[in-house]
């Protein structure tokens, strides 16, 4: 349980949660985004838990064992393929920004931090995207740590730091969240937050949300289903979903209240895009008494939380690739690794020299990854997942693993079979239409 609350908690929730909300018009995305969560992303991930616990294995030869159970065709394994791609375009920019928090734990050490201004704090995020070099450093020694702990695969040690780590980062979260009260705009932030203002949801907005519930509980890539097998037999999968995605979105959200209110107390633009955290962030921490202690301790605990994350994005294909090849976990991992840092450097440079260079509907390296996976591929794995699991997998079999009765099923099976696949239905189908009046511009600073 600890260690896919360590995959589920990570930069999703933030960073990515926090910028999405001021990009998409704020209130009606958060709206979207949490029934997105109930209705769509906690029913799947009982159902990647209990394919994992029933699989047994790496996600692609897990859905094979099933479908053989099932009387279907092989063919279904190729979902746990889609997924084991998705982590690794995931991580390549991943680790990206999880090298611009460590890059941060250095910048408040040194006490860059204090006392800083909303310009200073926005110059210095912008100085940092426009050195590809340094950049590159950064994300190579994230890259490196995840690849480390991969390639030993001792990731058990790491996890069990969540149980002290987790609860730290809700801590220093409470803190920024009571100090961005006194010092930020609170009302104005709830305002944009919670305000239900149907005007704004758009097909784009809806498109983001649904992905994102998808990213922020790493769902649709097999991460959850490579822990679902690790989880005990008589651990409650209803249980243990509800705890993780209870905890992860209240994480995201509380986070998002404590940034908008200092967007707001300073003017700041709430669309910004994916800088957000690191423009905003800054100002509180660097006016807190004992800020340079909490802005380390605050970016050391995101830069944890991104790198158990990181590990659970590459574990599956790694566990493939020694399964069915040859190749040792240290030669499966260092080539991974390498291909991981190699496009990781092309999403780099997204940021500073090929600035204008678009490669998918119009979009940048970076934004195009970012939606391919967010958007396309995890809900697509995801509703293969439910599909499989809701239509061809026998009840028997199914509640064996979930031990789900009453409404509780009715609410599993309708979700899993009608709501789930209609609603990532509806959202692709209206995939082209969204891009075409895409307006977001993730480069302005
Ligand atoms: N859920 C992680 C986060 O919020 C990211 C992630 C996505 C991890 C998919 C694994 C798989 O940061």
């Amino acid at each position: 349980m600890l260690a896919t609350a360590g995959s589920a908690i990570g930069l999703g929730n933030i960073w990515k949660l926090p910028y999405m909300i001021g990009v998409n018009g704020g209130s009606a995305f958060v709206l979207i985004f949490i029934a997105s969560i109930i209705f769509v992303a906690i029913p799947l991930m009982m159902t990647e838990i209990m394919l994992g616990r029933r699989g047994q294995k790496n996600p692609l030869d897990a859905m094979k064992v099933l479908a053989q159970e099932a009387g279907v065709s092989t063919l279904w394994s190729w979902v746990g393929g889609i997924g084991m791609l998705a982590g690794v375009l995931i991580l390549s920019f991943y680790s990206v920004v999880g090298g611009w928090v460590l890059s941060y734990i250095l910048s408040a050490m040194e006490g860059v931090f204090t006392n800083i201004s909303a310009e200073g704090a926005a110059s210095n995020f912008n100085q940092l995207l426009a050195q590809p070099l340094r950049l590159l450093m950064w994300h190579s020694i994230f890259l490196l740590l995840t690849m480390t702990v991969v390639a030993r695969g001792v990731s058990e040690g790491l996890e069990k730091a969540n149980n002290i780590l987790i609860p730290l980062l809700f801590a220093i979260l409470l803190i920024l969240l009571g100090y961005s009260m006194s010092v930020g705009d609170m009302s104005a932030a709830f305002q944009f937050m919670f305000s239900p203002d149907f005007s704004k949801v758009t097909p784009t907005a809806i498109l983001a949300a649904l992905g994102h519930a998808f990213f922020t509980l790493s769902l649709g890539m097999g991460a959850v289903m490579v822990y679902g097998s690790y989880l005990g037999k008589h651990e409650s999968i209803g249980q243990t979903t509800l705890f993780i995605a209870i905890l992860d979105t209240a994480l995201g959200l509380l986070t998002g209240l404590a940034i908008y209110a200092l967007v707001f107390a300073n003017q700041l633009e709430p669309g910004a895009g994916p800088g957000l955290i690191f423009q905003t962030l800054p100002i509180a921490l660097g006016s807190m008494p004992a800020g340079n202690f909490f802005a380390t301790l605050f970016f050391v605990l995101v830069g944890f939380a991104a790198w158990t994350s990181s590990i659970s994005l590459v574990e599956p294909a790694v566990a493939w690739v020694i399964e069915n090849t040859k190749l040792s976990r240290k030669l499966a991992s260092t080539i991974l690794g390498l291909i991981i840092w190699l496009t990781g450097i092309t999403v780099i440079l997204s940021f500073n020299e090929w600035q204008d260079v678009k490669i998918a509907l119009g979009l940048g390296i970076f934004d195009s990854l970012d939606k391919l996976t967010s958007t396309v591929m995890l809900p697509l794995g995801g509703v293969l997942m439910a599909v499989f699991a809701g239509y061809l997998m026998k009840n028997k079999h199914i509640n064996e693993e979930l031990r789900l009765t009453g409404w509780a099923f009715r609410f599993w099976k309708i979700t899993n079979t009608v709501i789930a696949p209609i609603a990532v239905l509806i959202v692709f189908l209206n995939f082209f239409g969204a891009f075409e009046n895409f307006t977001l511009d993730p480069f302005r600073h």
